[in-house]
Parts: structure tokens; sequence; C-alpha cells
């Protein structure tokens, strides 16, 4: 049963948001049973290859979105808007959250940042009945001006703009929040002082929810394992090693096999001699 937005912001066990951008991502994770599905602009960088999240565009979140969509047509699914289509005045942000929503089928919107723009941005789609998840702490999008990939609030300036940044979302209308790479005390805190819930990635224990991007806990990029997440399975390794013994049955003769293959009459072939 797909869970509205009343029923996200009273939940009273902890959400669970991974990110889909295909149909059997969306389709795997709804068999799973989480709570919410993100297709989060970390698209750019885990499924297009891209090394960050500003190349993504409008075009591709709704290409993707469609598919995850369809994948898990039963659960409350999240669209990121991508980088500067919020930006520009509230006209800009309703138009791309109308085209998201429209096209899609998504529930609602998420955007980063707490900026006048993003809050105003907020207040407008929320008034007009776009229900949005906000994004605060590391910002992926404008993380060159944060000074990097890194966590965010450690200091008492910025642990304080965190948190501000955090409320005032919460005033704009957001109906839940992103806490992205925060110490899991200040997400703690803000936690406590929201009335909406709080979803973590890198943000600790006591978040309402946790998001995880799919490509992270399934594993699918071998190498070292990312501090904010956990793997549940080796997914990279175990298609490469399916791969590679696909090419070798190929390169070796076992495969297709006769089981693999279809049969026709002597008589029928004969004709054809
Ligand atoms: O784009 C994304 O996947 C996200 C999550 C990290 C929350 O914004």
């Amino acid at each position: 049963m797909k869970l509205t937005v009343p029923q996200i912001m009273a939940a009273s066990l902890p959400l669970v948001m991974v990110t889909a951008y295909d149909y059997p991502g969306a389709m795997h994770a709804q068999n799973a049973g989480v709570d919410l599905i993100l297709v989060g602009d970390s698209l750019g960088n885990v499924v297009l290859g891209y090394d960050s999240t500003a190349p993504v565009t409008l075009s591709d979140v709704i290409h993707h979105a469609r598919a995850a969509r369809r994948g898990a047509p039963d659960t409350f699914l999240v669209v990121d808007m991508p980088f500067g289509t919020y930006h520009t005045g509230v006209t800009d942000a309703m138009r791309a959250a109308v085209a998201i929503i429209q096209q899609t089928g998504a529930d609602a919107v998420k955007m980063e940042g707490s900026s006048p723009e993003v809050l105003e941005a907020t207040r407008t789609l929320t008034r007009n009945g776009v229900p949005v998840m906000a994004h605060v702490g590391l910002l992926p999008q404008t993380a060159t001006a944060q000074g990097g990939m890194k966590v965010q609030g450690t200091g008492v300036e910025g642990a304080k703009q965190v948190l501000e940044a955090a409320m005032s979302v919460q005033e704009a209308g957001a109906f839940s929040v992103v806490l992205e790479v925060i110490p899991a005390r200040l997400a703690r805190l803000i936690t406590e002082r929201l009335h909406i819930p709080t979803i973590g990635i890198g943000a600790g224990p006591h978040c309402k929810g946790q998001v995880l991007v799919t490509h992270d806990l399934l594993g699918v990029y071998e190498g070292e394992q990312k501090k904010i997440a956990k793997r549940y399975a080796e997914i990279g390794a175990l298609s490469t090693g399916a791969i590679r013994d696909y090419a070798a049955e190929v390169r070796g003769g076992q495969f297709p096999a006769r089981e693999n293959s279809f049969v026709i009459k002597d008589e029928v072939l004969d004709k054809l001699y």
C-alpha cells in the first residue's frame, strides 16, 4: 500500500528510503517493502557516469522516473529537481515540478538547500499542492561551494547553519527533510526540534528514517566502501563474474548448449539441401 504524505509525517516506525533509477531497480525496491523510493540525481554518478550530479537534466530525471514508476506503481516516489531547475524563480521551479509530476506520476519532488530562492520555491510548490522533500547538510549539487563532499556542521557556526536550514525548510512547508553527512548528535538535535520527519544519509541512527543510494548498498561498484553506506551484497563482482563465465563458455563452445537451442525436423531440413 502506497503511503500518503500525512502517513509519512506521522510514521512511528523508521522510514526506509532507497534510490532507484529504472524499472528493475524500482521493482526490487517495492518488492523489498521500502516506504519511499527516490529517483535521486545521484543518477548522474551511479548510472550516467558523471563525476557529479550537476550535469543531470530535467529530461534525464523524467526519463528515469517514468521507468521507476512503472517498476513501483504502489510505492511513494520522490524525484529530485535537478541543479538549476529551481534557482531561477518560482515560475521555473513550478514548471519543472509540474513536468515531473505530470510526466512521471511522482508523488513528491526534492530540492537541495535553504537559500531564499529554494525556500520561496518550496512555499510556492507546497501552496499549490506539490509535496516537497527538503535536503540540508551536504548538498551534492553545490558541494564545490561547500568545500567538497565532506561532513557539514562540525563547528558551532556550521552546526547552527544546518539547524537553521532544517527549521527554515520546515517553515516553508516541506513534509520531510533529508539530512546528509552531518554529525549524528546534530542530526538527533534537529530530529527532536522538527515536527517533520528527518531522513538521514551519513547522519547517524537518530533520524526518523534512512536513505541509501542503492548502488552503494548493493556493492555495484567494487573498491573501498563509503563510510556512510553499508554493502549488503557484492553485485558488481557477481555481474563481472557472470559475464566472464558466459564469455568463457562461448569461447569454449559450451554455450549455447542443446537445451538453449531449437530443433527442426529432418524432413524439413532435407528440403533445403
Ligand atoms: O540523489 C540522491 O541520491 C540523494 C540522496 C543521497 C539523498 O539526494
